[in-house]
């Protein structure tokens, strides 16, 4: 008898921490207010002090068994520019991508759940928590030039070029959310559109992007002049392949 109870209250109990793990939007709207709700800090403490740290230092309780390690976000490098932007900061719009669609290949979850508001206001408080203040970064695609791209195979030229960093691809591991996923990109376009994607993207904009609408000039304008033709075809023939 006392076995049968002690096991329906730990069924209970698992129950209870699920639901709290994985709703906690639906006990935030008990807990808080809905002006604590949308304050930066009560997000952060909310969901990423377990692994960030309650003064951001990247200590958090999960820290010790995470590896790569959650960024320090006191004294920390940063490593993602979803934009091409130049570091040593990302722009906003960068760590916003960072937070609503996780880091693939680490421990940083998406947080679907979070409003683009308490998405902004989370990174705004991020940003404050920064040793020395945040300077401003560089503007977007300012530092990529026009210093040529190196690399012969298709794989190279993928990271070499940071279209990894924008694109899914599985066949090259490549997990980036900025634009359209290309797994199956050989079959929605010809080899002559996916040149043209690449070396003059604004040409024909796709419409579908994992964050909702495609932003218009995000896929940087100048690949024309930094990969060869050798190279653009490279990359083309190799994209057409994948469907
Ligand atoms: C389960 C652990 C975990 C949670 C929860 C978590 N993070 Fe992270 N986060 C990480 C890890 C690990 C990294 C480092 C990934 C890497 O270096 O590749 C990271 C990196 C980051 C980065 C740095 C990106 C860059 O450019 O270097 C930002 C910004 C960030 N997290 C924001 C957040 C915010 C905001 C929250 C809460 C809404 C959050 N994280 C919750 C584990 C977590
Ligand atoms: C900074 C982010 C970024 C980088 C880097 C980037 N892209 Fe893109 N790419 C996008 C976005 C956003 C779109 C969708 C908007 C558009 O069509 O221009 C896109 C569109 C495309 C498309 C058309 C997809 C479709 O479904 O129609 C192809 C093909 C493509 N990119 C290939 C590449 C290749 C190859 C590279 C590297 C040489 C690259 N991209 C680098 C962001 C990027």
């Amino acid at each position: 008898m006392l076995r049968t109870i002690f096991s329906w209250i730990a069924g209970l109990a698992l129950v209870l921490l699920f639901l709290v793990i994985v709703s906690p939007d639906v006990f935030r709207g008990y807990v808080y207010s809905t002006e604590q709700r949308s304050s930066g800090e009560r997000v952060y403490q909310t969901y990423c002090i377990g692994c960030h740290g309650a003064d951001g230092a990247g200590n958090g309780a999960a820290a010790d068994m995470l590896n790569p390690k959650p960024r320090n976000f006191v004294d920390g490098e940063y490593k993602y520019f979803h934009f091409g932007e130049a570091g040593p900061l990302p722009s906003d719009e960068s760590m916003q991508i960072t937070v609503r669609n996780g880091l693939p290949g680490s421990s940083m979850p998406a947080f679907p759940l979070l409003t683009e508001q308490e998405i902004r206001d989370v990174t705004n408080y991020v940003k404050s928590l920064r040793e020395g203040g945040w300077g401003e970064s560089q503007p977007i695609q300012a530092a990529s030039g026009v210093v040529p791209i190196e690399g012969e195979t298709a794989e190279e030229l993928f990271k070499n070029a940071a279209c990894y960093a924008c694109h899914a691809l599985e066949a090259l591991d490549a997990a980036g959310g900025v634009g359209p996923a290309l797994d199956d990109i050989g079959a929605r376009l010809s080899y002559d559109e996916i040149v043209e994607s690449i070396v003059e993207p604004t040409a024909v904009i796709a419409s579908v992007c994992p964050a909702g609408p495609c932003p218009e000039a995000a896929m940087p304008q100048n690949f024309g002049e930094r990969l060869s033709e050798e190279q653009v075809d490279t990359l083309a023939s190799f994209l057409s392949e994948q469907q």
